[in-house]
């Protein structure tokens, strides 16, 4: 931008510069003057384009950065998953979630929520129930998983799942999967004698009730919303009579 064209550098300057300074005479002044608009411009440019006024000045640019190294560090890991051995080489990040659906194509194991709220992911790891999406599957080698496939299969279903088709205890069945193997542990829980917040007497064996088993399953959630015939199905296998009374707290020993 071309400024004050209709005056000369000579006019400015004599307008600008200090009466009392004797050193600065009308045409130095205006090429300070010059000068510095020239100079303000440049560094502007070189603030805008973000360089260091500094590092502008310096001739020869910075070697580039090396690209980054692959930094994923993997480890064997061997489970028997129903059963089967199975090793495997997998990123340390794995969830037992993802090596069970990504890795052995066992996608009967849902993923819900992926953050232990839904209890769709559960299955048994060594004898107890487990949310496979909040583990990682090398903190278990030599562990013994057993997933909805392994539970029972369509010639031979398992009790629970024979008890979840007679009951109706499913609708569009993706909570399923975890709530049979959650179901199928909770009466494990409650024959070994491990209390739940609603055991009234933890010094006691507890007891067989609608009460405990609704307790227990609380953390498995159904967005269909077909709990009733969930608990009616394991009140039939655990031998409660009256399962779809809320409530009825038909208690018997375990
Ligand atoms: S997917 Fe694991 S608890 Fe929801
Ligand atoms: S049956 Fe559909 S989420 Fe439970």
């Amino acid at each position: 931008m071309d400024l004050d064209t209709d005056r000369s550098d000579a006019d400015i300057a004599s307008s600008l510069s200090p009466p009392d300074n004797p050193s600065c005479d009308a045409e130095s002044c205006a090429i300070s003057r010059r000068g510095l608009l020239i100079a303000g411009a440049g560094a502007s440019a070189a603030v805008a384009a973000g360089a260091p006024l500094e590092a502008a000045a310096q001739a020869p640019s910075p070697a580039s950065p090396k690209p980054q190294e692959n930094l994923v560090a993997t480890s064997r890991v061997t489970l028997s998953v129903n059963g089967q051995p199975h090793t495997l080489v997998v990123d340390n990040r794995t969830s037992l979630l993802d090596l069970l659906r990504e890795h052995l194509q066992l996608t009967g194991t849902k993923k819900g929520c992926d953050h232990g709220q839904c209890g769709a992911c559960t299955i048994h790891l060594d004898g107890r129930r487990v949310n496979a999406c909040l583990t990682l599957a090398v903190m278990h080698e030599g562990a013994k998983v057993v997933t909805i496939e392994g539970l029972g299969t369509p010639e031979k279903m398992h009790p629970m799942q024979t008890a979840f088709v007679r009951h109706d205890g499913y609708q569009c069945g993706y909570c399923t999967p975890g709530q049979i193997c959650s179901a199928v542990a909770v009466l494990d829980e409650i024959k070994a004698g491990v209390p739940s917040h609603v055991t009234p007497d933890i010094n006691v064996r507890p007891l067989l009730s609608i009460d405990e088993l609704r307790e227990r399953m609380s953390g498995n959630l159904c967005r269909c919303g077909a709990y009733s015939n969930i608990i009616d199905a394991m009140a039939d296998v655990a031998g409660i009579p009256g399962g779809s009374v809320p409530g009825t707290g038909d208690r018997r020993s375990a």
